[in-house]
């Protein structure tokens, strides 16, 4: 019981976790793709193909033996003939979050959220991106961390952080 969880870097061994955490956000709604059709989706497998590029980063929360993810927050940075859904331009990272099923409205996405944050911050980015659909509650988190809508020239649903 409780949300105790340790945060470490998402390393480059780490890309099972975020295909299993690409199906997951893309699936929030209901089932909806398979991982054949993620896989098949540049669109979507960009998301966790060839992890990490340069200057991307991200953060896993483990339970507290160290033994099994819970969650991960990572960040992106496409090329603008490559954009994520959340895409405002090549120097803005687009932030992903996936908490598991069981652990979700423990706090772990906020606090992974917070580090992704002072990551970037740490990092030298000015701003980061993240895009969620229409109805997803996940928005609120976001808005409570001071995302707001990226606006013009974005996609609907993008929304920025100014760091
Ligand atoms: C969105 C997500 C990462 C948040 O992580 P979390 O650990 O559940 O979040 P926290 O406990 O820190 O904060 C809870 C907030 O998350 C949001 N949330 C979204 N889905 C939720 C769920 N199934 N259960 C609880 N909270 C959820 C709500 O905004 C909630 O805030 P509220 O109290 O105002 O309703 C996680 O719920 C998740 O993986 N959801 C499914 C995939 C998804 O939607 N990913 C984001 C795509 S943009």
């Amino acid at each position: 019981m409780g949300a105790v969880v340790r945060m470490r870097e998402l390393r480059s061994s780490d890309g099972r976790l975020l295909v299993r955490a690409t199906l997951g956000n893309v699936n929030w709604s209901g089932e909806r793709f398979t991982l054949a059709d993620l896989e098949a989706t540049p669109e979507l497998s960009h998301y966790f193909t060839a992890w990490p590029a340069d200057r991307e980063f991200g953060v896993v929360a483990e339970n507290a033996h160290g033994l099994a993810p819970v969650g991960v927050a990572w960040a992106r940075v496409f090329p603008a003939d490559d954009p994520g859904y959340g895409f405002v331009d090549e120097v803005t990272p687009e932030v992903s979050v996936w908490v598991s099923l069981q652990r979700r409205g423990q706090g772990i996405g906020s606090d992974l959220m917070m580090q992704m944050i002072e990551q970037a911050r740490e990092r030298g980015f000015s701003q980061i991106s993240l895009s969620v659909e229409n109805g997803n509650p996940a928005r609120r988190l976001y808005e409570r961390l001071g995302f707001v809508p990226a606006g013009r020239d974005t996609q609907p649903g993008t929304l920025i952080l100014r760091l």
